[in-house]
Order: structure tokens, then C-alpha cells, then sequence
């Protein structure tokens, strides 16, 4: 058998990260992390203790304080290539921290050095074994500077805004598509200018734009490109 590797899958909101990532792991028997989940476990927790005012700001030393106390973690998908659980402290809040509450705090609480820190820590953690496929942002610049495999997914921001607002539109979401371009918008902007790892392309990563790709169409790149790299291994 060959053997494992790392991949990273980087890049901008709604891309199709996470989608791409999912359907690679189960098809070649990886595991698959969305570290993404993880920051937004995190401002769950902040949100839920108050630590997020009304017009935005986090109470940075509150949180910091409380991080000894927050465990994330995550539930295997009951079907292969199903969507896994993420665990809050053992309670599963994978739908609540999809909400735009969450997606509207979750940027500059992950600008915050110590959040990340403790993150990435978990994240190196996870992927100790290898045989991993995680996506962020920073997983092949900062969590895997090594890993065998970097993509850094983009689209023009309409296009992620429109995918992800279908997403939300198809669960019953009351949220309008101006909300989610500006919450694209806003995050992009957050992420690619913040201090401790930013968002941007790792010297070695591959890019794909999948702004034409159907879902279908890109998982077939994936995988491709996947066993491309396996044979040079
Ligand atoms: O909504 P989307 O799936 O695009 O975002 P996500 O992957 O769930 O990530 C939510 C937010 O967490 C991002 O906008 C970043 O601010 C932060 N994040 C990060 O800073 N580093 C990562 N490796 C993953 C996410
Ligand atoms: O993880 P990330 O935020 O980058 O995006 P995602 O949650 O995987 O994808 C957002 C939405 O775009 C999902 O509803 C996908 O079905 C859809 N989509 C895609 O992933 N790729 C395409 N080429 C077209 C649509």
C-alpha cells in the first residue's frame, strides 16, 4: 500500500472547500478535518457567554481566559463520505455553528494570536498519523507547511455568495443574498489582512479557480491531481 500523506485544502469562503475535501476523504479512505469548524466552535462558545457585543467586538481576555476549558472535537459521519459531527465539550453543534450569528463573529475571533495557536495545536495533533484531508485557510502555510498535497481553491466572491446562500436558502434560512455577499465579503477581507497566518497561497500550493466546475467536475480534478501526486511519492 502507498503511503499516506497530507493534504491541505485552502482558500476563500464557500469555495467548495469543504465539499471537494469530504468527497476526497471518503473516496480514498482519509480522514477529514474541517478546521473551519473549529474556529466557529470556538465563537459558538464565545457568543453563548456573552462575549460578543452587539456591534461586533469580542471580549478578546474573556475568551483567551476560557480556551483551557473549550473541547473540540469530532463525530465519525454515520455513512462514509457523510458529514461528520463537530463536538462543543461532547455536545454536537454542527447545525448552530452554521448560522450566520456564528458567521458573523467567527473572522475576528480567529484573528486572535491564542485561538489559533491552541487550534493549530489540535489540528497538528489530528493529523499526526497522516492520512488526513483538512481545509482552511492556513493548513498548508501554518498547520502542514510539509504536507505532499496543497490546493488553494477561489471563485469570484457572487459566485461563493450565490452556492452558499442556496445552501442556507435549501435548509430554511431566512437569510438574503446581500447578508451573504457581505458576510463573504467581510471575511475575505478579515482573514486575508489579519497578523498571525493569514489567508493566502502557499508557494507550492496548486490553485484551482472552480467558478464554471460543478461539483462533480471538481471532485474528479481532486482526485486526479490526487493520484498524480501519489505515483511520485
Ligand atoms: O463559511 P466557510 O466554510 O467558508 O468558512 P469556514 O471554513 O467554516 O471558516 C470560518 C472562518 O474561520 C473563516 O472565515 C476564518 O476566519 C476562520 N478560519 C481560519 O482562520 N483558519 C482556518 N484554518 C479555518 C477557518
Ligand atoms: O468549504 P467552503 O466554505 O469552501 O465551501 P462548501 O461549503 O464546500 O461549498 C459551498 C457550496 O458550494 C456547497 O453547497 C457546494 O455544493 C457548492 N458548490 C461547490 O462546492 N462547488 C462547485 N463547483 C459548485 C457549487
Amino acid at each position: 500500500p502507498t503511503n499516506k500523506i497530507i493534504i491541505a485544502i485552502d482558500g476563500f469562503s464557500s469555495s467548495g472547500k469543504s465539499t471537494m475535501a469530504r468527497a476526497l476523504a471518503a473516496a480514498i479512505g482519509y480522514r477529514y478535518i474541517d478546521s473551519g469548524a473549529m474556529y466557529r466552535a470556538v465563537t459558538l462558545w464565545a457568543i453563548r457567554n456573552g462575549m460578543v457585543s452587539d456591534n461586533g467586538t469580542i471580549d478578546t481576555d474573556r475568551l483567551v481566559a476560557d480556551l483551557p476549558k473549550i473541547n473540540i472535537d469530532f463525530a465519525a459521519p454515520d455513512t462514509p463520505g457523510g458529514k461528520q459531527a463537530t463536538l462543543l465539550n461532547g455536545e454536537n453543534v454542527e447545525t448552530e455553528i452554521r448560522h450566520m450569528a456564528v458567521s458573523n463573529a467567527v473572522s475576528p475571533v480567529a484573528t486572535i494570536p491564542q485561538v489559533r495557536s491552541r487550534l493549530v495545536a489540535l489540528q497538528q495533533q489530528m493529523g499526526k498519523e497522516k492520512g488526513i484531508v483538512m481545509d482552511g485557510r492556513d493548513i498548508g502555510t501554518t498547520v502542514f507547511p510539509d504536507a505532499e498535497m496543497k490546493v488553494f481553491v477561489g471563485a469570484s466572491a457572487q459566485t461563493r455568495a450565490q452556492r452558499r446562500f442556496l445552501e442556507l436558502e435549501e435548509k430554511g434560512s431566512a437569510v438574503t443574498y446581500e447578508e451573504v455577499l457581505n458576510n463573504v465579503v467581510q471575511r475575505d477581507h478579515i482573514d486575508q489582512t489579519r497578523t498571525e497566518s493569514p489567508l493566502r497561497q502557499a508557494d507550492d500550493a496548486i490553485v484551482l479557480d472552480n467558478s464554471t466546475m460543478s461539483v462533480e467536475q471538481q471532485d474528479k480534478w481532486l482526485l486526479d491531481l490526487y493520484h498524480k501526486i501519489i505515483e511520485k511519492q
